[in-house]
């Protein structure tokens, strides 16, 4: 089984941005543990970043017949963006939504999510930890 990680925009910030709301731990950390865990899960995993819009849609839309899930983390765009939220209903792979935060101690604004309806579930405010999470609920879909 695969599963593509997907980080959307100022998540390459990680470690330097707000590490008082989203830790000290680095992208590269987050993507370090999560490949180390899917290994032991015997999960191949990829990683993509990117801070445009459109680079996220055409990352969920390749992972059609290349990947069993995905792991999304849209950061903001998680709030605004209808073109995600149809890109994963297109590809139909089941998708689990990822926010270091917890959203819902936040701003009202941030309470709304575009990702939501179409994912397979939602874990948010556990930090980094919620990627490993991921790829456990993940595992379980697979049933590996
Ligand atoms: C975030 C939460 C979003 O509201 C915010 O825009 C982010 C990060 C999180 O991981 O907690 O950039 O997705």
């Amino acid at each position: 089984a695969s599963v593509l990680v997907i980080n959307g925009p100022n998540l390459n910030l990680l470690g330097t941005r707000e590490p008082d709301v989203y830790g000290s731990i680095t992208l590269k950390d987050i993507e370090d543990t999560v490949r180390t865990y899917g290994d032991r899960l015997t999960i191949k995993t990829d990683f993509f970043q990117s801070n445009v819009e459109g680079e996220l849609v055409a990352a969920i839309q390749n992972a059609a017949g290349e990947f069993d899930g995905i792991i999304l983390n849209a950061a903001a765009y998680t709030h605004t963006s209808i073109a995600l939220m149809d890109a994963i209903k297109a590809t139909g792979i089941p998708t689990i939504e990822v926010h270091l935060s917890n959203v819902f101690a936040r701003e009202e604004f941030r309470h709304h999510s575009y990702i939501s309806p179409v994912a397979t579930g939602v874990i948010c405010g556990f930090g980094a930890k919620g990627y490993v999470l991921a790829m456990d609920a993940l595992a379980d879909i697979f049933d590996v």
